[in-house]
């Protein structure tokens, strides 16, 4: 994403953000598709996905192509003034593909090889999917690659939603080159990956596999490596299909959605964002509000606060869940909307219409089963409306805020190997809960990927930033002695990029920094509770905290239990400090916490007393000015007091959003 190429919009039309669907009419009689455009129509919707599950329409055997239906869709949707968003179609291949060629279905790591009938059932490394992939790919570019009427190009869908990690024969060939390529000699990657431990020294790149079922732990930066490598074979995919898009269709930017949502880790957004034009991101509401702000923000992160595009989110309930409930009143609105104040341009649903039939038949749609006379259309009309009014809002970025969470991928997914003190660790959980305790105290914060430079940020929270490479380490020690005010927590700075331990005693990178030294984690058992000098408790894990500095201050002490001290730590170091939190504090007890790492660090709330905690504030800024959004986070009316309003006003209802200017 070095240069932001935005949606094509025709000449003379006016910014807005963009509002539509996946749409797939290519499920429904052809009469249907006009009611479609007049709703459409009705509701404001001015782009639209489609074929993204169209393989087998498109091409219904190896040598026939049918492209009428699409090129007449296209037309139609272009003369109505809706843009598409024209996928590659190469989600999920068609029965006559896996049937002829089994080889390109994904195995699991016990050797069960799975089926087609579902979708998405393609190695990632399969160079018979992959001709086949890019035959139609090229297909498509080379018909409707100059079409006005095609607005971006939708690599694939959700890449590696249901086949990110492929431990096929072909996953097996991929592997070894890439390990080759990291480490350039077998001795290089005996080394990184501790072979020396139970015998499992290689004597060449052929010997080795993915870390298929084995009769013990498989080794773990074998497991980390996998991990990389499934998310880069994913990468490979989308520039393969890029570059032909890019040859053939050199005007019309390309993306593909991602899944910032919940604790969904299989693929490296942050580099993935590197290989497309904008970013799409699809989110489905599964905790909650704050969640959904949390991942929106994470999103931005990724998109370096440009706007980005939400490609999916739904109108009402899913069918995924255990438990699939609609949407209370207002919730439609507020969820889109808060998508937009984290800097969406685009607010997309998965789907236009509900389906009529297949697994997906009970997901809500914006023209639900019950047709225009419902709550969701209706909904989905007044949201239209609201977003023409946000026209100024467009290509604004997500202004940045005083303080960022550092959202690390690399110690996600390290972090939650096996064989760790607790199995118990949730990496997300414990980011988030910072998230959801600064959102409380009503402070607005970014969530930025570890290789962001923090100058200028007066607060980073580094949570369980478990692998610590040295330049990483040394990026947060400059920021510290550049006058930064640094927090980490339990479990960080443990191991370099190879997964092997920083010695001397934990938290082995941070040691020197933070000045403290830790011998032994003391994780605790569920449902345990450790008390803390400020009347709050710490869960999940406890340290016994050696202060090695004179100048570090402890902040909060562990209660009544004999092995432990002090509990959380600050070291001043010149105008910065450096923290260290050695429990989990969970959302209450960082509240309690927040006041003296706010104001160590001269970061206050934008909002007045009486609203922080009731509205979340996000703010976008571009040449049409600045932008306040103002999110009711509760059940219960608030009183914002009077201002500029593109968007509601002073009384902000229940589960509402304002927009202001600032
Ligand atoms: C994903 C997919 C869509 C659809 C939705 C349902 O986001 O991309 O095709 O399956 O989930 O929530
Ligand atoms: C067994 C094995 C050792 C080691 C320990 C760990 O005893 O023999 O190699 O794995 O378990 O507890």
């Amino acid at each position: 994403m070095q240069n932001h190429r935005w949606l094509r919009t025709p000449a003379g039309t006016a910014p807005r953000i963009s509002f539509g669907a996946d749409y797939n009419p290519d499920q429904w009689p052809r009469e249907v598709w006009d009611e479609d455009v007049r709703l459409m129509k009705a509701a404001g919707v001015d782009v639209v996905s489609v074929a993204i599950f169209s393989w087998a329409k498109l091409q219904p055997g190896p040598d026939t192509w049918d492209f009428d239906w699409l090129d007449e869709l296209i037309d139609l949707l272009h003369a109505n003034g809706i843009g598409v968003d024209l996928a590659t179609a190469t989600a999920s291949p068609p029965p006559w593909l896996t049937t002829a060629h089994p080889e390109v279905l994904p195995v699991t790591a016990d050797g069960t090889v799975l089926s087609q009938g579902g979708r998405q059932h393609w190695r990632p490394t399969s160079p018979v999917f992959r001709e086949h992939a890019l035959a139609i790919v090229t297909k498509l570019a080379e018909r409707y690659g100059s079409h006005p009427g095609v607005v971006a190009w939708h690599v694939n869908n959700e890449l590696g939603c249901h086949n990110a990690y492929d431990y096929s024969d072909d996953a097996a060939r991929a592997f070894r080159v890439w390990l080759e390529e990291r480490y350039g000699s077998i001795a290089g990657l005996n080394h990184a990956w501790g072979t020396a431990f139970w015998s499992q020294a290689y004597s060449a790149f052929d010997e080795i596999l993915p870390p298929r079922v084995a009769a013990a732990f498989p080794n773990p930066t074998q497991q980390l490596d996998f991990l990389r490598f499934s998310s880069d074979a994913l990468i490979d995919h989308l520039v393969a299909e890029r570059e032909i898009l890019n040859r053939i269709s050199p005007d019309i930017p390309v993306t593909t959605n991602f899944m910032v949502v919940g604790e969904t880790s299989h693929a490296d957004f942050a580099k993935m964002a590197g290989e497309i034009d904008f970013v799409s991101n699809d989110h489905y509401v599964v905790e909650g509000r704050d969640e959904l702000a949390f991942s929106a923000a994470i999103t931005s992160g990724f998109a370096r606060h440009r706007p980005w595009y939400l490609m999916e989110h739904s109108t009402s309930a899913v069918n995924w869940q255990p438990i699939n409930r609609p949407k209370r009143p207002g919730e439609l609105i507020r969820d889109s909307l808060t998508h937009v104040a984290h800097g969406a341009d685009a607010v997309c649903y998965f789907q236009w219409r509900q389906s009529v039939a297949g697994a997906e038949k009970f997901h809500s749609a914006m023209v639900p089963h019950g047709g225009e006379d419902t709550r969701v259309f209706r909904d989905v009309v007044k949201l239209g409306g609201i977003l023409q009014d946000l026209g100024d809002v467009v290509g604004s970025d997500r202004a940045r805020a005083d303080v960022a969470i550092v959202f690390d991928w690399e110690s996600w997914r390290a972090s939650e190997l096996d064989s760790h003190p607790t199995e118990k660790l949730r990496y997300r959980r414990e980011a988030f809960d910072w998230w959801t305790a600064l959102t409380n105290a009503g402070i607005r914060v970014d969530v930025v990927p570890a290789d962001t430079p923090l100058d200028g940020y007066r607060l980073a929270i580094a949570p369980v930033l478990y692998s610590a490479p040295t330049a990483l380490r040394e990026s947060l020690e400059r920021y510290v002695e550049g006058g930064g005010h640094l927090v980490t927590t339990y479990f960080s700075g443990i191991v370099d990029e190879n997964d092997h331990i920083w010695l001397g005693g934990y938290p082995g990178a941070f040691r020197d920094l933070l000045g403290v030294r830790v011998e032994e984690f003391r994780p605790l058992w569920e449902g345990e509770q450790v008390a803390l000098s400020n009347g709050t408790t710490g869960t999940l894990w406890s340290e016994p905290v050696d202060v090695t500095a004179p100048d570090v201050e402890v902040l909060v002490r562990y209660e009544g239990e004999e092995e432990l001290d002090a509990a959380v730590t600050r070291r001043p170091v010149g105008s910065g400090s450096a923290a260290y939190v050695s429990t989990r504090l969970g959302v209450e007890g960082i509240g309690a916490l927040l006041p003296t790492l706010l104001d160590g660090a001269g970061v206050a709330s934008e909002l007045p007393e009486a609203i922080r905690g009731s509205v979340e504030l996000v703010v976008r800024e571009g040449a049409n000015g600045r932008f306040e959004f103002l999110i009711n986070r509760t059940d219960d009316e608030v009183d914002l007091g009077e201002g500029d309003y593109l968007c509601g006003s002073a009384i902000l209802p229940a589960r509402g959003v304002a927009v202001r200017r600032a």
